[in-house]
């Protein structure tokens, strides 16, 4: 048996080995709301280009004047998960905009995407049925589908040629249903899933397409209702979730939408959702204006993308590889471990505050440094962005 001493040993042990290997993360304490130029509680100023703020609605006035007047209408919280006496109208009501804005039946509002993702395949799915999984789908949706009794599948990411694979294999040896899921933009590469040839697929083996859009919706399509839009298969996806801690306000929240029966089973078994608090009122009424002002935002999005092609030539220019596509994520690659450290010291230094990203959570060999465009930077902030990289991918031999 171990013991609580040794336990407690093993522990700190673990983390000074992270600590001596330089991998031991901490977290930059801001001082100021979400924004282009940031300040930390030490006082060092910031350029920030690696949150999810994508339509700059984490600090925007008429959002948080939502939520004041949700705040005061309704309390600070419910004290109750939604089954319980948690259910207010204004969660309601932002469940019917969540639906019309992604073009699904009905939704269901969690305390967060993880929690939206980790609720869902155990309801839908048991033992008889066939989870296929993008190889590079988000934490969440890997937690989720192991919590399923179902058989699982795996697909090189967007590898089409292993998609159908896989569905004929789940054909062969189960009797059930048969559910893709991908996530509709990859996080680490800024790639839009290829929907509409997932679409064909899941038509020709009659499967179900699940896509988590969290960082689609409100930033990618023509009216920014996600990457379903973006691959013109609005009507073909049968389940989205999504998140509202990124483009839709940034404050908190997930959702499930789907057919109303799906949703209805979701609402009765869901356990993230059953056994979890509600959503504060404020968050939700916040979530509501967010979802109008991404409806209306038809110039903010194309700002938003016209700033990221902007950028994206520039690092190009300047001779660095640029990875993705046609989203607001772009990734500097960078490739070994020491490079990409190396980069990011060096412009942290100078001031510019971007995330790199190494093994295990991209490929071994594949290092980048992640930068996110969002409709808050000027050109000036995206010019002063190239400017550090220049100086430092110069610096240290990236370029
Ligand atoms: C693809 C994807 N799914 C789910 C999540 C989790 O969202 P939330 O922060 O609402 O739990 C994230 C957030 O990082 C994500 O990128």
């Amino acid at each position: 048996m171990t013991t609580k001493s040794a336990f407690y040993d093993k522990l700190n042990a673990d983390l000074d080995a992270l600590r001596a290997k330089g991998q031991l993360r901490s977290e930059f304490e801001l001082a100021t709301p979400q924004g282009a130029e940031i300040t930390l509680t030490d006082g060092t100023k910031l350029l920030n280009l690696c949150s999810n703020n994508y339509l700059g609605m984490g600090n925007n006035p008429e959002v948080i004047e939502a939520a004041h007047g949700a705040l005061d209408r309704y309390g600070y919280g419910v004290a109750a998960g939604r089954m319980l006496c948690g259910t207010q109208d204004v969660h309601r009501r932002l469940q019917r905009v969540i639906a019309d804005f992604v073009g699904l039946e009905d939704a269901l509002l969690y305390n967060s995407c993880y929690d939206a993702n980790g609720g869902l395949f155990e309801v839908l799915t048991g033992e008889n049925d066939a989870i296929i999984s993008d190889a590079l789908n988000h934490a969440s949706i890997i937690d989720g589908v192991r919590l399923s009794k179902a058989k699982r599948y795996r697909y090189a990411s967007c590898d089409m040629d292993e998609l159908e694979q896989s569905l004929k294999k789940a054909d062969a040896e189960c009797s059930g249903i048969k559910l893709i899921i991908t996530d509709g933009v990859f996080s680490m590469d800024g790639l839009v899933a290829p929907l509409d040839n997932i679409c064909d697929l899941a038509d020709k083996y009659d499967a179900l397409v699940a896509v988590d859009d969290s960082h689609g919706t409100g930033v990618v399509g023509a009216t920014g209702r996600g990457s379903h839009e973006h691959c013109g298969v609005m009507d073909r996806v049968d389940i989205i979730t999504g998140t509202l801690g990124k483009a839709i306000g940034g404050a908190a929240g997930g959702f499930t939408a789907a057919r109303a029966c799906v949703v209805e089973k979701l609402r009765q078994t869901s356990r993230t959702y059953i056994f979890s608090n509600a959503v504060p009122p404020s968050i939700a009424a916040g979530a509501i204006k967010a979802f109008e002002l991404a409806g209306e935002g038809g110039n903010a999005r194309t700002a938003l993308l016209e700033k990221t092609s902007y950028f994206r030539a520039g690092m190009r220019a300047a001779g660095f590889t640029i990875g993705g596509e046609g989203h607001p994520i772009v990734p500097v690659m960078t490739g070994a471990d020491d490079v990409t450290f190396g980069l990011f010291k060096e412009v942290f230094a100078n001031g510019l505050l971007v995330i790199p990203m190494t093994f295990p959570v991209v490929p071994r060999g594949q290092g980048r440094i992640r930068v996110q465009i969002s409709a808050v930077h000027e050109t000036t902030h995206l010019d002063r962005a190239i400017e550090i990289f220049t100086e430092a991918g110069r610096k240290t031999g990236v370029i």
